[in-house]
């Protein structure tokens, strides 16, 4: 437990924002690969985000060559059907340069609100998850694109769509380079009521 201090003064608590703030949606990788154990780390730390009634919701497939080779073409054919081959192409070459590929996905459940409930825990899982790579340089992207919903990207990793449904597909790696983000300022999205 850290000492305790007055607001904000503690170096443990500068660090943790700093750590927070610094982490960044990339798009551009080397094409270095990002060790397993270090995911399979990182996968350890995200499982201790909160979850209503200790459901565990979460599930997290890191894919092999084999099953990222399936999952370009599936992109490919994906956009050539709802785009044109000349997009297919380019969104699968780069897919092809992303170097790292995890899905995470959200066990389904018939009650609308412990579904929400769920897929809350799994969205805190990610952010566990990305904010660990940050700390060890390996930046990641949340998407949630054409592919994440269509039924022969569940099929290719085995699972029912009865089941569950794909919170993430993550692509990580080391950056290439980091974005600059803002948000908005706390005046504007804080309330303070009596
Ligand atoms: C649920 C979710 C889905 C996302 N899906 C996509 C996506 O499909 N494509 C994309 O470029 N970014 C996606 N993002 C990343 C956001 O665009 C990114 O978080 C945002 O631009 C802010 O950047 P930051 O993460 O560096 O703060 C997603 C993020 C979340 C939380």
């Amino acid at each position: 437990m850290s000492e305790v201090r007055p607001d904000g003064e503690s170096r443990n608590l500068q660090l943790i924002g700093e750590r927070i703030r610094s982490r960044r949606t990339t798009k551009l990788f080397l094409k270095q690969k990002v060790s397993k154990t270090l995911v399979r780390d990182a996968i350890e730390v995200a499982r201790w985000a909160p979850n209503h009634h200790l459901t565990e919701p979460w599930h997290f497939y890191m894919l092999g060559e084999e099953m990222i080779a399936d999952s370009i073409e599936l992109i490919r054919t994906i956009v050539a059907d709802t785009k044109n081959e000349k997009v297919a192409a380019f969104k699968a070459k780069s897919a092809a340069a992303i170097p790292g590929w995890l899905v995470v996905t959200c066990q389904k459940s018939d009650d609308e609100l412990r579904q929400q409930e769920d897929y809350a825990s799994c969205a805190c899982a990610v952010q566990n998850l990305t904010l660990y790579l940050s700390e060890a340089g390996v930046a990641c992207k949340w998407t949630t694109g054409l592919v994440t919903r269509d039924s022969r990207f569940f099929d290719l990793l085995g699972f029912d769509q009865d089941d569950a449904i794909v919170v993430g597909l993550i692509w990580y790696g080391y950056p290439k380079v980091l974005p600059t983000q803002n948000r908005k300022s706390v005046g504007e999205i804080l309330t303070e009521t009596r």
